[in-house]
C-alpha cells in the first residue's frame, strides 16, 4: 500500500517536472501557435511537434548551442496566413525568413521585440496595412526586404536610426510620402523604392513635409 502511494506520488511528480520544463519553453510555443494561425498545403510544418522539449528538432528551426531559436527559414513554403504576433517572443532570433509564401494581412508591430534580429525578410507576399514604427527599435539590422506586397503609408522616419542597415528593399508596393535622406539612407540605391506609385523621390531637407502625398 505504501509502495504503491508512493509510486504514485513519484508518476505525479515525474509529470509536475515534465509539465514545468515544456511549460518553460516559450519559444516553442509562440512557434507552435505561429503553425496553428497558417495553412500549409505542402506540410512543411508537419515537425512542429509541440510534446517535444524545445522546438530545435523541428524543420525549418535553427537553435543555438543554448537551444534558443535564431533563425526561421520558411521562404518558399506556398504557406498562407497571417504572421500574428507571437513571432515577437522569439527574442533571440536573428534570421526571419518568409519570403514568397501567400501571407496576408499586417506586420505585426510585436516584431520590433526582435532587438538581435539581423535579417528580415518578408518579401514577395501579400502583406497588407503599414510599416511598423517598431522596426526602427531593430538595433542589429542589416537586412530589410519589405518588397513585393501590398504595403501602404510612408515609410517610418524613425528608421534613419537603423545605423547597422546595409540593404532596404521597399519596392513594389503602394507606399507614399517621400525617402528619408538621414543616417543609412544617403547612401541606398533608389532601386529599393521604386514601383511605389505614389511615393516621392527623396525628400529635400527641411523643406518637403514627410508625409507629402499620403
Ligand atoms: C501551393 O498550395 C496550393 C493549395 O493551397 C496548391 O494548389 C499548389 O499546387 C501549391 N504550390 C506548390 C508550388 O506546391
Ligand atoms: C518595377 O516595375 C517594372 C514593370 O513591372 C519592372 O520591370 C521593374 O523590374 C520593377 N522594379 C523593381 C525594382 O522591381
Amino acid at each position: 500500500m505504501a509502495a504503491r502511494a508512493s509510486f504514485i506520488a513519484v508518476v505525479a511528480l515525474l509529470a509536475l517536472v515534465a509539465g514545468a520544463a515544456r511549460a518553460s519553453n516559450e519559444e516553442g510555443d509562440a512557434l507552435y501557435a505561429l503553425r496553428q494561425r497558417l495553412t500549409d498545403p505542402n506540410g512543411v510544418l508537419q515537425s512542429w511537434d509541440p510534446t517535444l522539449v524545445n522546438p530545435c528538432t523541428w524543420f525549418h528551426v535553427t537553435c543555438d548551442q543554448a537551444s534558443r531559436v535564431v533563425r526561421l527559414d520558411l521562404g518558399n513554403s506556398n504557406i498562407s496566413g497571417s504572421i500574428g504576433p507571437e513571432l515577437g517572443r522569439l527574442v533571440n532570433l536573428k534570421y526571419l525568413e518568409l519570403y514568397r509564401n501567400n501571407l496576408i494581412g499586417d506586420i505585426p508591430q510585436e516584431l520590433g521585440n526582435l532587438k538581435n534580429l539581423i535579417s528580415l525578410d518578408l518579401y514577395a507576399n501579400k502583406l497588407t496595412g503599414g510599416i511598423p514604427k517598431s522596426l526602427s527599435k531593430l538595433n542589429s539590422l542589416r537586412f530589410m526586404r519589405l518588397n513585393n506586397n501590398k504595403l501602404t503609408g510612408s515609410i517610418p522616419r524613425e528608421f534613419a536610426k537603423l545605423s547597422n542597415l546595409k540593404v532596404i528593399d521597399l519596392s513594389n508596393n503602394d507606399l507614399c510620402g517621400t525617402i528619408p535622406v538621414d543616417g543609412p539612407f544617403s547612401t541606398f540605391p533608389l532601386q529599393g523604392f521604386e514601383n511605389n506609385s505614389r511615393l516621392n523621390g527623396p525628400e529635400l531637407q527641411g523643406l518637403v513635409p514627410y508625409d507629402f502625398g499620403c
